[in-house]
């Protein structure tokens, strides 16, 4: 199994940060910070941050930060990948201050899409700790978990998979085929997790989407936030790219909305945890078990 723990942040490229600072305060229920060179800092959790938004015109995801639990198990991980011939490059101090990280490398999948690998996350001070004022059931379920996870979608599937599997040693959960998602449209989705078992940290497919993400995910610890979340969103006007709805892989119930970026968030709660003995991996034939209907105004 993968030494990596978790998906521990991501990044996000993003051309109004004022945008992303109101959606991720007011609506999702994040505390944000300013930092010095102005980017953006959004906390999820007792950490400094989980999501990371930086000025560009790309209005995209990033990087994904990939979370080892040792220096020694990460320095044998980057060992490791630069057998197989993937080239890692050390980070420098400048940017694991960036990051807030103690130990940083970082490398390129076959989609061009920057990965980083990570140890020592900084913790928010006790006089700092995370309390959101929206939240009422006890914050995002993030921890041992990660962030969330992302939908990449990949110009080759198949190369990305095989970057997620065979390099950085990632574990398949589940697939997900399904015919006429869209009109004339087939979807097939892999499901990919890491080592503390969020179902998946990352999902890949080849959606119809000029990004590079389709979705990021985070995920509340109650469905009430869920539901609160999804509220505050229609009360903004905030577009609601698919309703209410139930995903039959990861059993998660969720909305999803349209970011400041143009991409979406799922906002989701109930997700499982694998456990790696027992589980069977699946093919499912559609990608919700009910709702997640596109264009439904009200998001229900
Ligand atoms: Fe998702």
């Amino acid at each position: 199994m993968s030494p990596i723990s978790n998906l521990g942040y991501m990044c996000i490229a993003a051309s109004d940060l004022d945008a992303w600072e109101h959606f991720a305060s007011a609506i999702l229920g994040g505390i944000c910070h300013r930092t010095a060179d102005g980017g953006l800092l959004i906390r999820l959790d007792e950490l400094e941050y989980r999501l990371q938004i930086f000025r560009s015109d790309d209005d995209d995801l990033a990087v994904a930060g990939w979370a080892v639990d040792s220096v020694r198990e990460l320095e044998d991980f980057v060992t490791s990948l630069r057998v197989k011939g993937l080239a890692v490059h050390e980070c420098s101090a400048q940017e694991r201050d960036a990051r807030m990280v103690e130990c940083l490398y970082w490398c390129v999948d076959p989609d061009g899409l920057r990965h980083e690998f990570f140890t020592g996350a900084r913790h928010a001070t006790m006089a700092r700790a995370f309390a959101s004022r929206l939240l009422v059931g006890g914050g995002f379920e993030t921890g041992r978990l990660g962030v969330g996870h992302y939908l990449q979608n990949a110009r080759n599937p198949a190369d990305t998979v095989a970057f997620y599997e065979q390099m950085l040693d990632l574990k398949v959960s589940d697939y997900i085929k399904e015919k006429d998602y869209l009109p004339g449209v087939d979807v097939e989705g892999t499901f990919i997790r890491a080592r503390t078992g969020r179902h998946h940290s990352v999902a890949v497919t080849a959606m119809p989407t000029p990004k590079r993400v389709h979705h990021i995910m985070v995920q509340f610890k109650s469905l009430e936030d869920v539901g609160l979340c999804l509220d505050r969103c229609v009360d903004a006007g905030i577009p609601i790219e698919h309703s209410l709805g139930h995903h039959p892989n990861d059993r998660m119930t969720s909305f999803y909305a349209r970011t400041p970026s143009g991409f979406s968030i799922e906002c989701g709660w109930g997700a499982i945890v694998v456990d790696d003995r027992d589980w069977e991996i699946k093919t499912y034939s559609e990608l919700s078990s009910w709702g997640h209907r596109m264009g439904a105004q009200s998001g229900l």
